[in-house]
Order: C-alpha cells, then sequence, then structure tokens
C-alpha cells in the first residue's frame, strides 16, 4: 500500500495504547444518528469507518440505542434522544456552526454525545470527537463546548482555467474543468472532507488574476457541479470577479461601476448564477493591482466597484471580498504605504456586504513582515485577513516551514487601534468594532500531488490554517501537536523531536533567507531562491535593491520620520516603538530603519556580524532539522520517510546557496570580513 500521504491527517489509525483503545472500546459500542440530511449521512459514514478503524472493531450504526454505552450524534431539532441529552441552553450560545461534546447518563445507559444547533455542527463536531481519539485523549468526561470566532473562513485558490496555479508548487489544479460537470471525482469529496475537519467552511475556486470565462454559462454548470459536491460539508463556492467581464463576456462598452447597464449586467450575472447555486458565497475582487482591471480605469474608486457588486449579490445574501492589495505603476516613494493610503479614506463608504481583505503584511508575504498598518485603521469596515499558505517566497514546494508560528506574530500583534490589546485578531474576529460579518483567507497550498501540498509538511500548513481561522487562541504548538499524532504517530520519542524541529522552522527560514527585517531580495519574478543584486527594471519596486538598499554606510529600508515615514501609519505606540531604532523589536529592524554596518546590536555584534551570524545559524538549523528527522528512521513509513530526507537535502543545498550569495553579495558594500568561526562545516 502506498504511504504517500494522500490520507492526510484523517489517516484513523488503530490507538496504540491499550488502556485508552480498551476505554475507548468500551464507550462506544454502537452510534446513533437520527436525523436526515446528506450532511448527517458524511457525519455518520465518518464516524463509522473513522471509529471502526480506531478502534479495530466494527461500530455499528443504528437508528435508536440498543445497548448500554452509546456515541450519539444529531441536533435537538433532528433527534429527540440529542434534545433529552444536551440542554439547550449550552447549546444556544454556540450558534449555527458549535457544538457540544458531552458525557451523560440517562436511564442507566451511558452516552457520548456529539451535539449542535444545526446538521454542519454535528459534522464539525464529529471531527473534533475523532480528534480526540485520534490524538488519544480521555474521552471519559466530557463537556467541551466549541464555536468558531470567525464567520468566513476561506481557501482561495489561484487555479487557472488550464489547471495551471499561479504560485502553486504540488502540481496542477485540483478541478477537472474538462470532466466537469458530468464527473466527480473522489478526490473533491476528499478535499472538502479535510477542509470539514478542520472548519474551513468556504473555497474560492479561482485565480484572483481572474479569467472571465468562468462566469460563462458552460463553467457555472461545472462550478454547480462542485457546489453540490461540498454542500454536504459544509463548504460554500465563491468565483473571483474580472471588473472587465461585462466587457469580454457580457459584449459591452465599458465596466464603468456606475453606468447603470454594467450594474444591470451584474445584477443578471448573479441571478444567473444563485439559479444555479442557490447557496453560492460571492465575489474575491483583485482590483487596479499588478494590471487588472478595476474602477480607477473610469475615474471610479475601490468602494464604487465593490458596491456594485454587493448590490448584485446582496438579494441573494452574497458578499464580496475585495482586496486591498495594491500598489502603483508611478514609482512610489515606499510601496508599502499605498494600500493605507487608497483605502483608509474609504472606511464607511462600503455596502455592509462587503469586506476589505487585507494581506498579513504592507509588502507581500514575505518569510516575515510586521502586520499590516490597515488593521485597526478601518474601524468601520469589516477587514478580512489574507495569509498565504502556500509558499511563494518561502522555499515554495521544497521547504519545510511551519507557517502556524508566522500566522500567529500576525494574529497577536497588538495594533492599539483602541487602546493595548487591540490586536489583529480581535479586530478580525469583529469583537474590536462589533462587526458580524467577518473573515480570514488562506492562499492555497493544494494541487494535483498525491500528498495534495508538494511537501509532506506543506499539509500541517494547510492544518493550521483552519485550525486557527476557527480559533485563534490556539498555540502553534499544540496544533503541531495534533497534527503529528493524526499524521504521523502519537508516540512521544516521534512527536517531541519533530515538534521541536516544525516549531524552530519558520524562524530558520528567515535567518536564511531575510533576518533582520531584510525583504523582497527573492529572484525576480519567480521568487524562488537569492536575489539582492536584481535592480533596473522597469519599475523600482519590483527590484531588490529598492527593498535593502544596501550602500557602504549600512542597509535597510527607513521607513522613519527620516525616510518614507510609513511607520506613521501605525497607531502612535507602535509608530513610535517601530520609529524607534532602539526600541524597534530586531526582527523588524531593517523593515524601518537603514541601520550602519557597525551599529551594535542586542547580541552586542555589529550590525554585520550579525548579519553573518543569521545567515550561517539559519544553514544550522536546516542541518539540524536533518539530524532529527535521519534519527527518526524506521519510526515512520519508508515512503514519507524518504520524501522528507529528499527535501531536507534540497533544502540545506537552498539555505547555503541563500547565505552564500547573500553574504556575497552585501559583502560588497559592508566591506567587512565575514567572521570566521560562522562558517561552520556541513
Ligand atoms: C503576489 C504574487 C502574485 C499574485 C499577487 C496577488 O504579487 O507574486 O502572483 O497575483 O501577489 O496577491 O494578487
Amino acid at each position: 500500500l502506498a504511504e504517500d500521504g494522500y490520507r492526510l491527517w484523517q489517516r484513523y489509525e488503530q490507538v496504540q495504547d491499550a488502556a485508552r483503545l480498551q476505554a475507548y472500546r468500551q464507550a462506544l459500542n454502537e452510534l446513533v444518528v437520527q436525523g436526515n440530511s446528506p450532511t448527517l449521512t458524511v457525519a455518520q459514514q465518518e464516524l463509522q469507518t473513522g471509529l471502526s478503524s480506531l478502534l479495530g472493531q466494527p461500530l455499528a450504526a443504528v437508528k435508536s440505542p440498543t445497548k448500554q454505552n452509546i456515541l450519539v450524534a444529531g441536533t435537538p431539532s433532528g433527534s429527540a434522544l440529542v434534545k433529552e441529552l444536551a440542554t439547550a441552553a449550552r447549546l444556544k450560545p454556540l450558534g449555527e456552526e458549535g457544538y457540544l461534546l458531552l458525557t451523560t447518563a440517562k436511564d442507566g445507559k451511558q452516552y457520548t454525545v456529539i451535539a449542535a444547533n444545526t446538521d454542519i455542527g454535528v459534522l464539525y463536531g464529529s471531527f473534533h470527537f475523532l480528534r480526540l481519539l485520534q490524538t488519544q485523549q480521555d474521552i471519559g468526561k466530557l463537556s467541551l463546548a466549541s464555536s468558531p470566532k470567525i464567520k468566513h473562513r476561506v481557501l482561495n485558490h489561484w487555479d487557472n482555467l488550464d489547471r495551471t496555479v499561479e504560485r502553486g508548487y504540488s502540481g496542477f489544479s485540483l478541478w477537472d474543468w474538462h470532466r466537469l460537470p458530468g464527473y466527480i471525482d473522489q478526490r473533491y469529496l476528499d478535499y472538502a472532507r479535510a477542509n470539514a475537519s478542520v472548519g474551513i467552511n468556504g473555497t474560492v475556486l479561482t485565480n484572483v488574476n481572474a479569467n472571465a470565462l468562468v462566469l460563462t454559462q458552460d463553467y457555472l454548470k461545472k462550478v454547480a457541479a462542485l457546489a453540490d459536491a461540498f454542500r454536504p460539508y459544509g463548504l460554500k463556492v465563491y468565483l473571483t470577479a474580472r471588473f472587465s467581464a461585462p466587457i469580454e463576456i457580457g459584449g459591452l462598452k465599458t465596466a464603468d461601476p456606475l453606468d447603470p447597464q454594467v450594474q444591470a449586467w451584474w445584477k443578471q450575472k448573479a441571478d444567473e448564477i444563485y439559479t444555479l447555486i442557490p447557496d453560492f458565497g460571492g465575489f474575491l475582487v483583485k482590483a487596479n493591482s499588478e494590471g487588472q482591471p478595476g474602477p480607477q480605469n473610469y475615474g471610479r474608486t475601490h468602494a464604487d466597484g465593490a458596491n456594485m457588486l454587493a448590490d448584485a449579490v446582496a438579494p441573494h445574501k452574497g458578499i464580496v471580498m475585495w482586496r486591498a492589495f495594491v500598489y502603483s505603476e508611478d514609482e512610489p516613494d515606499d510601496r508599502a504605504k499605498q494600500a493605507y493610503n487608497e483605502f483608509k479614506p474609504l472606511d464607511g463608504q462600503f455596502r455592509d456586504n462587503v469586506l476589505v481583505q487585507v494581506k498579513n503584511g504592507a509588502i507581500d508575504f514575505q518569510p516575515r513582515e510586521p502586520f499590516h498598518p490597515l488593521f485597526g485603521a478601518m474601524p468601520k469596515t469589516p477587514l478580512m485577513l489574507e495569509l498565504q499558505i502556500t509558499q511563494e517566497y518561502l522555499g515554495q514546494g521544497t521547504t519545510l516551514a511551519y507557517l502556524s508560528p508566522m500566522y500567529k506574530e500576525t494574529l497577536a500583534s497588538d495594533t492599539y487601534a483602541k487602546g493595548k490589546g487591540t490586536t489583529v485578531a480581535k479586530v478580525v474576529d469583529g469583537s474590536v468594532d462589533k462587526h458580524r460579518l467577518t473573515g480570514i483567507a488562506g492562499v492555497a497550498n493544494i494541487g494535483t500531488d498525491r500528498n495534495w501540498t508538494g511537501h509532506q509538511f506543506g499539509q500541517a500548513n494547510w492544518y493550521s490554517f483552519g485550525r486557527l481561522a476557527w480559533d485563534h487562541a490556539l498555540s502553534p504548538e499544540a496544533i503541531a501537536d495534533e497534527w503529528i499524532k493524526m499524521t504521523f504517530t502519537g508516540e512521544q520519542e516521534f512527536v517531541a523531536p519533530v515538534k521541536n524541529m516544525m516549531m524552530n522552522s519558520h524562524e530558520a527560514v528567515v535567518n536564511y533567507m531575510t533576518p533582520l527585517g531584510l525583504h523582497h531580495i527573492m529572484g525576480w519574478s519567480h521568487h524562488y531562491g537569492p536575489g539582492p543584486w536584481i535592480k533596473d527594471k522597469h519599475r523600482a519596486d519590483w527590484t531588490s535593491v529598492y527593498y535593502h538598499r544596501a550602500d557602504e554606510k549600512g542597509i535597510g529600508f527607513d521607513r522613519t520620520a527620516s525616510g518614507s515615514n510609513a511607520v506613521n501609519q501605525y497607531f502612535p505606540p507602535v509608530a513610535k516603538e517601530f520609529g524607534s531604532l532602539k526600541r524597534c523589536p530586531e526582527k523588524y529592524l531593517l523593515w524601518f530603519h537603514h541601520v550602519d554596518w557597525d551599529h551594535q546590536v542586542n547580541s552586542g555584534r555589529t550590525l554585520w556580524n550579525e548579519l553573518c551570524y543569521r545567515y550561517s545559524s539559519g544553514v544550522d538549523s536546516v542541518r539540524q532539522m536533518q539530524k532529527t528527522w535521519d534519527s527518526l528512521e524506521g519510526m515512520v513509513d519508508r515512503e514519507r520517510f524518504s520524501h522528507v530526507k529528499q527535501f531536507l537535502a534540497i533544502q540545506e543545498q537552498e539555505a547555503a546557496w541563500w547565505r552564500d550569495a547573500c553574504l556575497l553579495y552585501f559583502q560588497t558594500f559592508s566591506k567587512r570580513p565575514i567572521p570566521q568561526d560562522l562558517e561552520k562545516p556541513a
């Protein structure tokens, strides 16, 4: 049997711990799922096959209890038993997606209850319950309630209709447009199951660099077939809307959002979509950015554009996710400032069903970025956080970088918008400004590779995105812990070192690529490998020298008052911190400051020596990961062991390449020696 990672974290292997196994077998004698719906059917299937496999014995599903120890799943409206066992008072606050896991007894019978207000809540609760067994937790006295903090938890696929994937490193697009709508690949269902298991409830099928063709009848029928396949799993379908579609496929002369004919075209298009897909989620739009058409082509604002689409989908309860990733063709004094400058003045002008989707940082998914200054700056507009799961700037398909700590760093950043504690997470979950419409997006790393994500450890980033989207209070350690146990094994001798390796992996990549706040010094256009020397492109902000600004004196982008003053876009306590050479967190130092080569940093080293040290320690960390992985041989199947081993060897070469290329290049400015004691041989 191929152990190629296809089953993700849903392997459901028999519980190893004998005492636990016995307790589980005793508590789970039969399964009762009352009620009838496609969602309950998949919940029942998942519980029955998952538990039979985890317990190593078949679990019977019946309509009413015949045994003493019963697992029951359902809603109070669909199941009399659930209504009796789960108190309404506990269920009510859990909303449309939350659930309750409960151990209770009645009439001499022992019950384990998975209860929710809705069928989809039951499915989410079922996956949580399975996770408890997969990670060998005690299920003896359950009393656990969970509901998502953010409403729309959405994957963004940058998939083209020809099945290539922009910034995709795991094969081609999952969507087999040619065979749709007639053929529903089992893979679509497995994809939906995986998403439901972590609470992802939306998927944008197409690239933000959009193709209007997907909005034509033929394609919409294919989209509808996917939506039908995903529906039982609570996964809504969205599409990207190309702003010029009324011209390209509608035969109009303009796409001006204030033109009544254009407005009518989009309304009619929305009606057509909703006829085919009654629960269509809405549109994601990239406009007036990197050559994409948009309202500014007609002298209109982003709000004009977003509102036109919002009005078209509003009667059907659709939403518009309008992206704030914009920067000008004309050489700007600082690309980092543009989104804020363009969007902040529009606060309050968007319709109720519009979210503005903001990347975690102001440049572009760099290995590390300080949080985007728009968070907290648009209190009247719900802001959706966009994270990148695919590793465009993080070594792409062959790099082991566990991104949960990076996501968490953004979520936990304090904007000070309403005083201390106004974190990005609280802006995004709506609690700061009392927004009910909330969202979070992750640019997917999923493709046709057998293991879905190219790198076996890329699965952990998909998984973490979902877990954090549901509950941003979770810790990256806890998420890694569950993922490892479900994906590989629960043996501590394996879990502890792998967790340690994962937890250090992102920092290692930052160190050997862009330490101390350096950014955007990758190879031109493809963003793979080092390219700090890139200059003389037709746009200054598409060169590397624009970002690192190395000269004989020092290195870094001065974004303080003496430079572009981008720091001023942050609320005063943050602006002061980032703007002070002394107080600026070292991880953002060269993001905000141009620093002398001989400036002394926290370690006591000069900046130049620290740079050398960081590059070199990044490489050392990868070598450490290799040693760790090698020491685990035999604890995981040969196929996945060898896959990771080979990728780590590639990563080690790339890390050394980054270190050597960057240090030798920057040395042409610093004219200082590379400290020899850092040059540890492999
Ligand atoms: C980056 C990426 C592009 C993508 C863009 C976006 O610039 O390199 O491929 O289209 O982000 O997010 O719109």
